[in-house]
């Protein structure tokens, strides 16, 4: 047998697997399984028929540029509706500053690939989206943990771990920031932060990555809209590199997401994205295009918070239920998940082991985290799980929980 280790390169030889992709690998073999492993949207909330009469109208004549290769930025009339989509949502920008890209998961790789250099130091969350982890590691990046709060980062101690980086001599030029429910704790960063990190990230010199795939999935319908404002949208140095997708809100399925970024460095991105796969995909673009310029995310977007809204009560109700004395966990007023608090002693890796053998799985907290704590917490996604099944792998976790401690 040949042994292809030698044939790795370092940085092929350090890749960084995902620990939520992994679990994917159990979910895809276990039956009978209960996951609230993936954050993966409802496929009942897909718009199905207007993606079938866009498809069909689309590829019934013989429009060659619906299957060609198109601009690396992206399909223009698409990027033109995106600017619709920003200023929506308070960000206005021109074509210069946007990028279509493969997901927003292809930006955080764009983004690390054109900005860091091996050994400096990335600024994260504890805990952190797993993904972007992934991303700014695979570029050997040095991931250096920040508190939060519970409205968001603490910016206190943001001030104080960059200094400390940079006294020992370390480039400290991003920050990563998920503000809108936060992936995982569910963490809304409150407005008055917003403002505080603008003024931090230009008076220290350093750019923000804000990723923003669950803005739009409030559930508080009254107070939600202008505290999800982006940071993006009062911007005024250029410090801001945005990130947004249709996974959350059109489906997953397309990899259509979007970058909104200083021209100098969008320039850079899209030169980057160039040897990666020279474009997104033609169809996806089109289809999403067509469903964007038809009115379909307004149209969805209240039934999406709707939807999410009502299985994080059956979670919430459940978990109070069976569990209540035992996990604690902050609200989560929009988004995907549920963090949730173990136990004191229990152990995410033993949780999960045993949750495995009852069939059920879910993200350990410690995934989340650069600085090797976070085993007292779990991250439950409720989102793709039809109610009867959250209840059910509520109840699987309450058996594995309950009569002995863990
Ligand atoms: C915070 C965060 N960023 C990025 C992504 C990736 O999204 P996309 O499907 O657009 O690549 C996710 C997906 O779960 C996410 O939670």
């Amino acid at each position: 047998m040949t042994d292809y280790s030698r044939f790795l390169s370092p940085t092929g030889r350090q890749l960084h697997e995902s620990a939520i992709r992994r679990m994917g690998t159990v979910v895809a073999r276990t039956t009978d399984l209960v996951s609230f492993a993936a954050g993966y949207p409802d496929p009942a909330s897909f718009p199905w028929d207007d993606v079938r009469e866009i498809a069909n109208e689309l590829l019934s004549g013989r429009d060659g540029s619906v299957l060609q290769y198109g601009p690396t930025r992206g399909y223009t009339p698409l990027l033109e509706t995106i600017l619709g989509v920003l200023e929506a949502r308070g960000i206005r920008t021109t074509l210069e500053n946007v990028a279509i890209t493969s997901g927003s998961q292809q930006g955080l790789d764009l983004i690390s690939r054109v900005l860091i250099s091996p050994g400096d130091v990335v600024l994260v969350e504890l805990p952190a989206y797993t993904g972007a982890i992934s991303a700014f590691k695979n570029m050997q990046a040095q991931l250096v943990g920040v508190t939060q709060d519970i409205d968001g980062i603490n910016l206190e101690d943001l001030d104080a771990v960059c200094d400390r980086e940079r006294r020992a001599g370390k480039r400290v030029n991003l920050l990563y920031l998920v503000p809108n429910f936060q992936n995982p704790t569910g963490a809304l960063l409150s407005l008055e932060k917003r403002v505080r990190l603008l003024e931090w990230a230009e008076r220290r010199d350093v750019l923000i990555v804000e990723d923003d795939p669950y803005g739009a999935l409030y559930f508080d319908d009254a107070a939600s809209e202008p505290e999800t404002r982006p940071m993006r949208a009062d911007d005024r140095h250029g410090r801001v590199i945005y990130l947004s997708t249709f996974s959350k809100t059109l489906a997953p399925g397309f990899r259509v997401g979007w970058m909104v970024a200083p021209a100098a460095l969008a320039e850079r991105f899209e030169t980057a994205k160039q040897s990666v796969d020279l474009m997104t995909g033609s169809l996806d673009q089109r289809i999403i295009h067509e469903a964007v310029v038809r009115g379909v995310l307004p149209r969805l977007a209240p039934g999406l918070r709707e939807l999410y809204r009502g299985k994080r009560d059956v979670m919430e109700a459940a978990l109070r239920r069976e569990l209540g004395d035992r996990l604690s966990w902050p609200v989560a007023r929009g988004g995907f998940f549920l963090w949730v608090k173990l136990p004191e002693g229990a152990d995410d890796n033993t949780v999960l082991a045993r949750a495995l053998e009852q069939r059920l799985v879910f993200v350990i907290g410690s995934a989340f985290y650069v600085d090797g704590t976070g085993h007292d917490r779990i991250r439950l996604s409720f989102s793709a799980p039809p109610p009867e099944r959250i209840e059910e792998g509520v109840r699987r976790l309450a058996g594995i929980l309950k009569p002995v401690s863990v």
